[in-house]
């Protein structure tokens, strides 16, 4: 079977930062690809680059060089506000720290991404309970984040990702404040929500454990990207 076009894809990128006392390569000539359906976990280290190169997929920043092609277009072939739209209606974000605005329920910070996403309000409510119906944590809605659990967080964060219908889902270290249990309940809902609604998910972690989740592991290690073989 012919295989679709990537998501995402990444060709010969390099990122080096320029810091008093030094230079840093924090990302190695990386090559990489991802599509549809499919879960792929970026394992490394502390330090390895595994930050720099979700936040150069997300196009948060760019490369020092290389080419990052999104949705089978490069980078600079979109206008920012076409980026923007594309972020809010696409992509999904999901990060260590949450990221939740905590002045604000949790029903409100999920139905925030459907609002950037340009959803009317009425079906945006339907669509966000929805999600927290299906992160199990519907009775928790009119709440404000502060009163929660790091776990209900962390689903409240995944619920505001995938809400929108995003075909690319970038989790950065999702399970890193949580208990072996429930990070890795998490992680199976990604590669559920992956199957069945064929989301591209990209998660960086350097918890091994997530490997049985990923249909693919790449290895990071000082900013060198490999199959595992290195
Ligand atoms: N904004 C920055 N300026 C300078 N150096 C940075 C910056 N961000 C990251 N680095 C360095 O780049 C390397 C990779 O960092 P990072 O991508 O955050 O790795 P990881 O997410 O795997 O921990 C590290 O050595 C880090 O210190
Ligand atoms: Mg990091």
């Amino acid at each position: 079977m012919e295989k679709t076009n990537p998501i995402i894809k990444l060709k010969d990128v390099t990122k080096i930062y320029q810091r008093s006392g030094g230079e840093t390569i924090a990302l190695h000539n990386a090559s990489f690809e991802a599509f549809a359906s499919e879960l792929v976990l970026l394992l490394g280290p502390s330090g390895s680059g595994k930050t720099t190169m979700l936040t150069i997929m997300a196009g948060l920043q760019r490369p020092t060089s290389g080419d990052v092609f999104l949705f089978g277009r490069q980078f600079y072939e979109y206008s920012s506000k076409n980026l923007q739209q594309i972020r809010a209606s696409k992509m999904g974000f999901i990060f260590q720290t949450f990221c939740l605005l905590d002045s604000i329920s949790v029903i409100d910070n999920v139905m925030l991404s459907l609002k950037f996403a340009g959803i009317p309000k009425d079906l945006a409510r339907q669509k966000a309970i929805e999600f927290l119906d299906r992160l199990e944590i519907k009775h928790l809605m009119n709440v404000l984040p502060v009163t929660l659990s790091q776990g209900e967080k962390q689903r409240v964060a995944v619920a505001r990702a995938l809400v929108t219908g995003a075909e690319l889902i970038i989790a950065d270290e999702p399970t890193g404040s949580l208990a072996t249990q429930q990070g890795m309940q998490i992680v199976d809902f990604l590669n559920r929500s992956c199957k069945t609604e064929s989301r591209c998910v990209i998660i960086a972690s350097h918890d091994e454990r997530i490997s049985k989740y990923a249909d693919r592991v790449m290895h990071l290690r000082d900013g060198i990207l490999g199959n595992g073989n290195l």
